[in-house]
């Protein structure tokens, strides 16, 4: 059943101010922040710009909260966790409606991310109880040594625009299964679904002040959030670059650091490989979210001997993709964020023509506006062209073509990112060759999606620092105290 766009402005989800310590509060400047729908350019509403005094504000905040967070036992933290998934799940239509408004993918897409989200609320509830420390065996006959595990404090969490929710609940509920409380400085772009979250978790129980959301630009409020002393940790998606400039700004004050950054990820298909699958893969990894995620496969890879026919095959499928407004009912590939994005989309496919790509096909038809941009498959992409090296994070398939299965592993990991990469094979030995091979943080063999609650997410090289979502999630925000306890000869 669709429902409309508009359908959150009834339910009380849309709150234009920020969240301090349990109260919507406004700038003191006045200065507020306009939010669009990318689908129509439309105003849905806005959220005041935070000075950087206001951020500390809510940091003071976060650090007194935290105190009592910590002190409630893993069972409490659990169960209020498992409440807050329970009323995110009971809105997830009226939440993804509210992505759909302002981040602009497809409302089904945007309600499976609501529920992608609420996993991770589920998931670090339940690991909250599962937290647990260890007897070291003591070199001293007198002494025994225990390791305790440690919240690690106030946590800032900064969050992009491609995942308003699950790029938060990632972040925030590891943080406060742990213990921490957080300052949240969700994308300008895509604020409401944060503080929509926000409220839903206070009506849940959890106590004002444990989850903070700080909206507005990111100068101010960055600064404030690395520069303070209080917070002992920041995690961070997106850009390589911005991770850098926070990680830098990070140093003096010695935090630790979660950084999920950008990607370059290849997909391979070698010519053992079941090409229908393979295309399937491809849709899913490429097109997700209209290729805006970091995830999302820039570089397909395909051996020599099925080269024609997968490229013909993704075409067919790829050319009759829906373009449209994300409450269109099936529309599969919405808007882009903003014209900007399309700039650069369109710039990728100009340059890769320029130097020879070809397109295959007859690219589907878009609705006017300067925010669509029509899926497209590229033969004979080659490592000269921008889209080889840069993350294009639109519907762009550049098909690559390679010999040998070491060229292809070559190739793959000629890139300082190493996020996701995914390969096609039904050869077990090569399977695990390549598998071992691939310099990344998440390698599918015969999956386009890895997204989930259980598994470890989380790049090597320049796509970032530590591990979101699994068993690693939570450890993350804890800190280890070793314990000596002497005197006991
Ligand atoms: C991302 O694009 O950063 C996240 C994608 C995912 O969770 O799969």
């Amino acid at each position: 059943m669709q429902i409309s766009s508009d359908s959150f402005k009834k339910t009380g989800l849309l709150h234009e101010q920020s969240l301090i310590d349990g109260e919507w509060r406004e700038s003191a400047t006045g200065h507020r922040i306009s939010v669009s729908n990318p689908a129509t350019g439309s105003v849905i509403g806005s959220v005041p710009d935070m000075s950087f005094e206001e951020t500390n504000q809510a940091i003071a905040a976060a650090d007194k909260a935290q105190k009592g967070w910590a002190k409630r036992t893993a069972a409490e933290r659990a169960a209020l966790l498992e409440a807050w998934f329970d009323l995110t799940m009971s809105k997830q239509q009226e939440l993804g409606a509210l992505m759909t408004a302002e981040q602009g993918k497809p409302l089904q897409e945007a309600m499976g991310e609501i529920a992608y989200a609420a996993s991770f609320i589920k998931w670090f509830g339940e690991e909250a109880r599962r937290v647990s420390g260890r007897t070291v065996p003591s070199p001293w006959p007198d002494r025994r040594i225990v390791t305790l595990k440690e919240p690690v404090g106030v946590c800032a969490i900064i969050t992009p625009w491609n995942f308003p929710a699950a790029m938060i609940t990632r972040k925030i509920a590891p943080a406060l299964a742990a213990g921490c409380a957080v300052v949240i400085k969700p994308s300008e772009l895509t604020p409401f679904t944060a503080l929509a979250l926000a409220d839903l978790a206070e009506q849940a129980g959890i106590p004002a002040g444990v989850i903070n959301v700080v909206t507005g630009m990111p100068t101010d409020i960055g600064a404030a959030l690395t520069q303070s002393e209080t917070v002992r940790k920041l995690s961070f998606t997106g850009s390589t670059r911005v991770g850098a400039l926070l990680m830098a700004q990070s140093a003096p004050t010695i935090k630790k650091l979660s950084l999920e950054l950008g990607g370059n990820a290849p997909f391979i298909v070698f010519d053992d490989a079941d090409l229908d699958a393979a295309v399937e893969g491809c849709i899913a990894s490429k097109f997700r979210n209209g290729g805006q995620t970091c995830v999302c496969s820039n570089r397909i890879l395909v051996q020599a001997g099925v080269y024609e026919s997968f490229a013909e095959k993704l075409a067919a499928k790829v050319n009759a993709m829906r373009v449209g407004a994300g409450d269109v009912e099936g529309t599969e590939i919405g808007p882009m964020i903003n014209a900007e994005a399309v700039a650069k989309i369109d710039g990728h496919v100009q340059d890769a023509l320029a130097q020879g790509a070809q397109i295959v096909g007859d690219r589907p038809a878009i609705p006017k506006g300067d925010t669509y941009v029509a899926p497209v498959v590229l033969k004979d992409a080659t490592a000269q062209m921008r889209l080889a090296s840069e993350e294009t994070f639109g519907p762009v398939a550049a098909l690559f073509r390679f010999q040998t299965e070491q060229e292809a592993v070559a190739l793959a990991n000629d890139t300082p990112f190493g996020l996701a990469a995914y390969f096609y094979t039904r050869d077990h030995a090569r399977a695990w060759r390549v598998g071992e091979g691939l310099e990344a943080g998440l390698v599918g063999l015969n999956v386009g999606i890895m997204a989930c609650d259980v598994a470890p997410f989380g790049g090597v090289k320049q796509s970032g620092l530590g591990r979101e979502g699994g068993t690693e999630g939570i450890e993350d925000f804890l800190e280890t105290k070793a314990f000596h306890m002497g005197g006991l000869s």
